[in-house]
């Protein structure tokens, strides 16, 4: 059995990246898991979110073999990758609020940031719009409310009109708003109510392509992906010709093979 790409949300969160994940990597074998017996994450303290992720992904990551996992979660990502690379050892890609993208989309400059009340106030976010969106206006609007929605639109039942326009309210105040983050991976799963509730159009920005692109780089360098040359790999990638060679069987230039400093040459 090939060891599969683990994807770990507090609920269904994380199965509005799954789509994306098998585009960009089609055939991967994936496993989700979900930490639901303490759902939501948004609204619970720091330090005992930090522990419970790291316990439930070091438990999910043993049980499934996991290769890679990927947190599809904005509020554990912006809290805890650091302790989940401590505590793994295999690659943990995060998700964080797409800021950067928002930012080059808004025309006006000025977007909003909708997810946990935990995400809109890390530190961690703050650096995000410090760094990629320092000329805009961002108005943080914590939605909590919307996460119970989307659980509730993935079991079959409706959403709730009130909830969703009581959540939404505050980002039609700033009538230039022309870009809306979707900083919860529970989000993306309520767009169509989202769309319907919006009093003008919006560009409606999620993480899910990025979070694939980054996994589809982590976990199977370039031979997923028909539209480049399969990858190789040589102890001597510089050979002269070699690279030549390799193309002409449809494979990119070679990586340089990392042997361990313990392996002798002649
Ligand atoms: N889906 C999660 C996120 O991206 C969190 C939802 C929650 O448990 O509060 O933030």
């Amino acid at each position: 059995m090939t060891a599969p790409i683990l994807i770990f949300d507090s609920g269904v969160g994380g199965l509005s990246v799954v789509g994306a994940l098998r585009t960009r990597l089609p055939g991967a074998p994936l496993a989700y898991v979900c930490d639901n017996a303490a759902l939501p994450y948004g609204t619970k303290p720091d330090d005992w979110l930090v522990a419970r992720i790291v316990a439930v992904c070091r438990a999910a990551v043993a049980a499934s073999g996991a290769r890679a996992l990927v947190v599809a979660c904005n509020t554990a990502s912006t809290l805890a990758l650091k302790a989940l690379r401590e505590n793994l050892s295999i690659p943990v890609i995060g998700t964080v609020p797409a800021i950067k993208p928002a930012a080059h989309a808004s025309r006006s400059g000025v977007f909003g940031l909708l997810a946990t009340s935990a995400t809109v106030s890390r530190p961690y976010t703050q650096r995000l719009i410090a760094e990629f969106a320092p000329d805009c206006t961002v108005v943080r609007l914590a939605a909590d409310r919307l996460v119970a929605q989307a659980e509730r639109v993935l079991t079959g039942m409706p959403w709730d009109d009130a909830v969703i326009t009581a959540s939404l309210a505050p980002l039609w105040e700033a009538s230039r708003l022309d870009t809306v983050v979707l900083g919860c991976t529970h989000f993306p799963l309520l767009r169509e109510a989202l769309v319907r509730h919006a009093p003008r159009d919006i560009v409606w920005v999620d993480s899910g392509d990025a979070i694939a692109r980054r996994v589809a780089q982590v976990v199977f360098p370039a031979w997923h992906d028909t539209s480049e040359s399969d990858a190789s790999w040589a102890s001597a990638a510089q050979q002269a010709g070699l690279a030549r060679t390799l193309a002409g069987y449809g494979f990119s230039a070679p990586y340089s093979l990392a042997l361990p400093a313990t392996v002798s040459t002649f």
